[in-house]
């Protein structure tokens, strides 16, 4: 009989330590998740679990990774949380918003992605978070009905009752820090306009109710206003509007997005940067899903199946650089599609069908299948975006943190196109951490989490 991941990791506990804290010196952090779901859920869960000592965090590299000394250097490699003074696990403070009724547990049980047993010995850490009323635009999410939302109706009145309700967060827990975390259903596709131009055309607009500001970036707006760190797990917009880097400058906020690199799309970026090094042709990748969780659910709508599907197909263009090598890339055929097929839950099956071509010309077939859990990929990435962006607040850094892009299908950048290339990316992540490292040496054991702008 196979033993279940739990339990697994329960026997493997010894195997490496596990950043439960122990003179980081960071203070508390607040991490307020927007749409407690499949992926929300289970990061709560499993922070839970492995503060209990239940189960391992794997995928986690603020919980794993061992940072090597700089180059040409001797000396020991030393755990990233130790490096960063990253906040320890006992120390984060989970509450969130979300339209659905239901309790975290609630929530947690109906997404199926963990063991009832497990999620029975994790109970009372879900059950003390009780999510908070959301604010809903049926035009944004046409399949879902908000069922606990908010009052208001006036879209700047909605920006104004999010910011109470994150103030409240901040004083009730006695917190330093907060990082709100988009992880809400994909709203549908919306390219940037005039209203998102900036902060001031942007409040006129939301007071006007104008229609093309979704739901997602009233939280988004709401968080920068109160100083707190924004990440963006999803593929819409949301904090990737002119309006949103200016406040996240001036208000001393890290931000960064989009959609988290979990599974196909991770695996793309491992082996297109290879097939383009060896010079190999690519006349096509045909990449096919099937998924039945509330994620496949929302995107069976094609409008929000756009938004997804504009940040799945950016990173081979970019990875084979077609502009430099027309001959091999030029008439590539690249095509997504995701089926919604309620049987498979959570665990979602990918296959990815790859022409290349070869020496003379001769074709060769690749084929990819990918039998993963979309969530149990999500949840280690959300908490080191969470105790990243706190650090890299704390360190005094603000806007755009294009180093986090190892994290997202579609990284945002201040201006450009991004990177796409998983080892390109790993490094640029390290050169970060080796930067980041000296500023947090200097900064206050008590950061104040930003400058707060009241309007
Ligand atoms: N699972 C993955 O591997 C993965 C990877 C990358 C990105 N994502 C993205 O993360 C998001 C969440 O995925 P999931 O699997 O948890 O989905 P889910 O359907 O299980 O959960 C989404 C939750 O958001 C809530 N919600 C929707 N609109 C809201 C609003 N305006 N305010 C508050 N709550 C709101 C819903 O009620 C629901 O509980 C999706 O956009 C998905 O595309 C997921």
């Amino acid at each position: 009989m196979t033993d279940s991941p739990s339990k697994r990791g329960a026997a493997s506990r010894k195997a490496a330590p596990v950043n439960h804290g122990g003179g980081t010196g960071a203070p508390r952090l607040g991490v307020l998740l927007v749409g407690m779901g499949a992926i929300s859920t289970t990061l709560v869960a499993g922070v839970a679990a492995v503060r209990q000592g239940l189960a391992r965090p794997y995928g986690a590299l603020t919980q794993l990774a061992l940072m090597p000394p700089p180059d040409g250097a001797r000396g020991a490699q030393v755990p990233l949380a130790e490096y960063l003074r990253l906040t320890k696990l006992d120390d984060i403070v989970f509450g969130g918003w979300d339209i659905n009724p239901g309790t975290a547990y609630d929530l947690a049980a109906a997404s199926g992605v963990l063991e009832p047993q497990l999620l029975q010995a994790v109970r009372p850490a879900l059950d003390a978070v009780q999510p908070m009323p959301g604010i809903h635009d049926p035009r944004y999410l046409r399949r879902t009905e908000g069922k606990r939302v908010k009052a208001e109706t006036n879209k700047f009145e909605q920006a104004a009752a999010l910011r109470a309700d994150i103030r409240d967060f901040k004083k009730r827990h006695n917190l330093a820090q907060i990082v709100v975390m988009w992880c809400g259903s994909t709203e549908v596709f919306l390219p940037v306009g005039p209203a998102h131009q900036s902060v001031r055309i942007f409040e006129t607009a939301m007071r006007e109710n104008e229609p093309t500001i979704a739901p997602s970036m009233i939280y988004a707006y709401a968080a920068l206003q109160e100083g707190c760190s924004f990440v963006n797990a999803t593929p819409t917009l949301t904090v990737d509007l002119p309006v949103m880097k200016e406040l996240a400058e001036k208000n001393g906020c890290p931000i960064s997005g989009k959609d988290l690199k979990t599974g196909q799309t991770l695996l793309k970026t491992i082996l297109a940067p290879g097939i383009r090094q060896r010079m190999l042709g690519l006349a096509g990748w045909f990449s096919t899903n099937i998924l039945g969780n509330g994620d496949g659910a929302t995107l069976d709508d094609p409008a929000a199946f756009r938004s997804k599907e504009e940040s799945k197909l950016s990173a081979l263009g970019h990875i084979l650089q077609p502009e430099l090598y027309p001959e091999l890339y030029g008439k590539l055929s690249h095509v997504v599609k995701i089926n919604y097929y309620p049987p498979r839950g959570d665990n979602k099956e990918s296959w990815d069908n790859i022409d290349i071509v070869g020496w003379l010309g001769y074709p060769m077939q690749i084929k990819v299948n990918f039998l993963c859990r979309d969530s149990i990929l999500a949840a280690p990435l959300l908490l080191d975006l969470a105790l990243l962006s706190a650090a890299a607040q704390r360190g005094g850094e603000s806007g755009v943190l294009e180093w986090l892009g190892f994290y997202f299908k579609s990284p945002q950048t201040l201006q450009g196109k991004p990177e796409h290339d998983l080892a390109v990316q790993y490094n640029r992540l390290q050169e970060a951490f080796r930067a980041l490292a000296p500023k947090l040496e200097k900064a206050p054991a008590k950061a104040s989490g930003a400058r707060t702008v009241r309007v």
